[in-house]
C-alpha cells in the first residue's frame, strides 16, 4: 500500500502542481490512494465545488479540512461528500455538517482517514486528544490502517498528538502551516 498525504494546497498555483504532478507521480510511484488538506485550494482561503472536483480528478481520493474550511460558503454545496472531510472535534457537533473521519475501501484495503484541529494558537475546539483517541479506536474495529491530518499551528500539539496514537494509528501528519518542514 502506498499512500501519498498533501498539505495545504494554496489557490491556483498549489492546484496547478497537484493537477500537473499528481497524475504522473500516482503512476510512477504506483501510489495507491491520496490525501491532501483542502482548506485553502480556492482562492487560498476555503473550497468550493469545482475547485474540488478538480482535484478528486487530478487523483485526489480525500480532501480534509481546517480553520478555513467555512471560509467559502460554497462549502456548505459538497460538506455531504463523503470524500471531504472537515475538523471532527468540534463542539456542539451534532449542529455541525459534514463528517470528521472516514472508511475508504482501495482494492481489498480499507483505510481510516481522521481530521483534527489544533487548540495552541488556533481554535477554542473540543479535546483533539481526546476525540482523536475515541475515534481511532472506533475505526479500529474496522482497519489498522489509519491516518490523522492534525491541523495545527504548533509542532509540540503535533508531536504529543502523535505520541498520544503512537500504536493506534499509521500516522499522525501535521498541516495548516504551510511551510515544508516536514516536522
Ligand atoms: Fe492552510
Ligand atoms: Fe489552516
Amino acid at each position: 500500500m502506498r499512500i501519498l498525504f498533501i498539505g495545504d494546497v494554496v489557490g491556483r498555483p498549489g492546484r496547478r502542481a497537484v493537477t500537473s504532478y499528481l497524475p504522473v507521480l500516482r503512476q510512477q510511484k504506483e501510489i495507491d490512494f491520496v490525501v491532501a488538506n483542502g482548506e485553502n485550494a480556492a482562492s487560498g482561503k476555503g473550497l468550493t465545488q469545482s475547485v474540488a472536483e478538480e482535484l478528486f480528478k487530478a487523483g485526489v481520493d480525500v480532501l480534509t479540512g481546517g480553520n478555513h474550511t467555512w471560509k467559502n460558503k460554497d462549502i456548505f454545496k459538497i460538506i455531504d461528500d463523503p470524500r471531504i472531510l472537515r475538523p471532527a472535534n468540534y463542539p456542539n457537533l451534532a449542529e455541525i455538517p459534514g463528517r470528521g473521519c472516514g472508511l475508504y475501501d482501495v482494492g481489498e484495503h480499507r483505510i481510516g482517514v481522521i481530521n483534527l484541529m489544533g487548540r495552541v494558537f488556533l481554535a477554542n475546539l473540543d479535546c483533539p486528544f481526546s476525540v482523536g483517541m475515541e475515534l481511532a479506536e472506533s475505526l479500529r474495529e474496522q482497519t489498522s490502517l489509519i491516518l490523522v491530518d492534525m491541523h495545527a499551528e504548533a509542532t509540540s500539539e503535533k508531536v504529543a498528538l502523535a505520541w498520544h496514537l503512537d500504536g493506534i494509528v499509521t500516522a499522525v501528519i501535521g498541516t495548516h502551516t504551510h511551510i515544508p518542514t516536514a516536522d
